[in-house]
This record gives C-alpha cells, structure tokens and sequence, in this order.
C-alpha cells in the first residue's frame, strides 16, 4: 500500500470528523482537523477581547497578535484522538461550544488567518500518511491529494447530530438556534471570497444524510483501499 493523502471536505457539522478520525485510526494515519485550528484562532480572539460588540474581529488586533498563536495536536490515548492545544493549553473542549462557533466563520474568511493555517497543514502533510478534514482541503491545501471526498448531508440532519453530541457533553442546546448557525455558517462558507467552501472536481462526494456511522466507515475505508492500492 502507498502513503497518501486523503482530502475530506464538505458542510459543516456532517460527520465528516468522524469518519477522518476514524478512518486514520484504522490505517494508522495522521488526523488533523483543520475546523480545530479555525476555532482555536477564533478562540484566541475572544479570550484576548478582540470582537466588537456586534462580532466583528478587530483585523488589525488579530494580525498582530498571529506569530503568538500556536496551534498543536496531541494524540489522547484514552479517546484514541487527538487533541487540539493552544500555546500549550488544552481547548479542546473550550472550541466545541456555542460561542466559539457563532464567531468562527467570520474568522476563516480572514485572508492573513487562512495563508497562516494553510502553511501550517501543507507542512505537517508532507510526509503524507495523513487524512485532513476541512473546507479547502482538496482545493487549495492538497490539490494533489489522491483521494478527496465531499462531504454532504442536509441542515436538519446535521443540526440534530450537533445537537445530539452538545447535550451528549452535558452542555446547554437548542435545536433551532443550532439549525439557524449550521445554516449560516453553510452561507457564509460557501460565499466568502477566499477559498469558498466547494467540492474539488475531482472529490468523490457523499451524501451519507442516510448512512449509519458504521456504513460511511465502511465506504470510506475502501476508498482508501481503492487508491492506495492503485500503481
Ligand atoms: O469544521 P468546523 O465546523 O469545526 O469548522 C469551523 C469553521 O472553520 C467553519 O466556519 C468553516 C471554517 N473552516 C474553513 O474555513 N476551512 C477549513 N479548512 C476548515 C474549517
């Protein structure tokens, strides 16, 4: 088998974490989850009291501040995944909630917070062996990666998974106030000028609105077997 890169890209909150996670898990691949290092930005910003009050990011503030802003994974053995870390500290949990994901889409439509993260993922995809989940993967980061897969499944599907998994943390939630967040992030993702949210001509996509977590494993897996066994 060769070493690739896989490329999964797709709308937001669509399983596509789970299936990456997965999936490098298996194959023994590193994962990186590219929304992680959005939010961790993001989450910078509003800890350092750069939002105005009707959140928009203070630009200059923000890219002053971007060569004190590092970002790192560790791989957590008890969850079998990794976990993001910002200037050494553990946010993973801190960049999941409500507030980090009103903010964020603003953030990754910055031009200086995109050219940041983006060299950052080129770097650690060199030595392939990786699957990366995002918005740009296969279109911008790795337009060479050998497999790509656009992920898709409707809002109110996605809404409800997002909702499942918050209450599932033991956090507040509410259904419509998530359905109207994964809506507008959809917009603002898909519309921004900087690398829109759009599947790579050359992506596989999958709609898996219907598929059980198992079944999207499972045709993800052999994708993988598909291309890396190719010549
Ligand atoms: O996948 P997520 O919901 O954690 O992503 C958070 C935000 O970051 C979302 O608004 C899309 C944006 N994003 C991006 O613009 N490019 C990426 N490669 C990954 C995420």
């Amino acid at each position: 088998m060769k070493k690739i890169i896989i490329a999964i890209d797709g709308h937001s909150s669509c399983g596509k974490s789970t299936m990456a996670k997965d999936l490098a898990s298996k194959i023994g691949y590193t994962y990186i989850d590219t929304g992680a290092m959005y939010r961790a930005v993001t989450y910078y910003g509003l800890t350092h009291d750069m939002f105005e009050e009707d959140g928009t990011i203070r630009l200059e503030q923000l890219e002053a501040a971007m060569d004190d802003i590092h970002i790192s994974f560790v791989f957590n053995e008890e969850t079998r995944r990794p976990d993001t870390y910002l200037n050494g500290e553990y946010i993973e949990d801190k960049i999941r909630g409500m507030e980090v994901s009103a903010h964020v889409s603003p953030i990754a439509t910055v031009g200086f917070v995109r050219t940041a993260m983006v060299a950052q993922q080129q770097e650690m995809g060199k030595q392939k062996g990786i699957v990366m989940d995002g918005r740009d993967i296969g279109t911008v980061v790795f337009p060479e990666a050998e497999l790509k897969v656009f992920v898709t499944a409707s809002a109110e599907v996605r809404a409800q998974r997002r909702y499942d998994e918050l209450k599932g943390k033991g956090q507040e939630a509410s259904f419509e106030e998530i359905l109207e967040n994964v809506k507008e992030r959809d917009r603002i993702d898909s519309s921004r000028e900087i690398s829109p949210l759009r599947q790579a001509d050359d992506a596989i996509l999958l709609d898996n609105s219907n598929l059980t977590i198992p079944e999207q494993n499972e045709w993800l897996y052999e994708q993988y077997l598909r291309v890396a066994s190719e010549d």
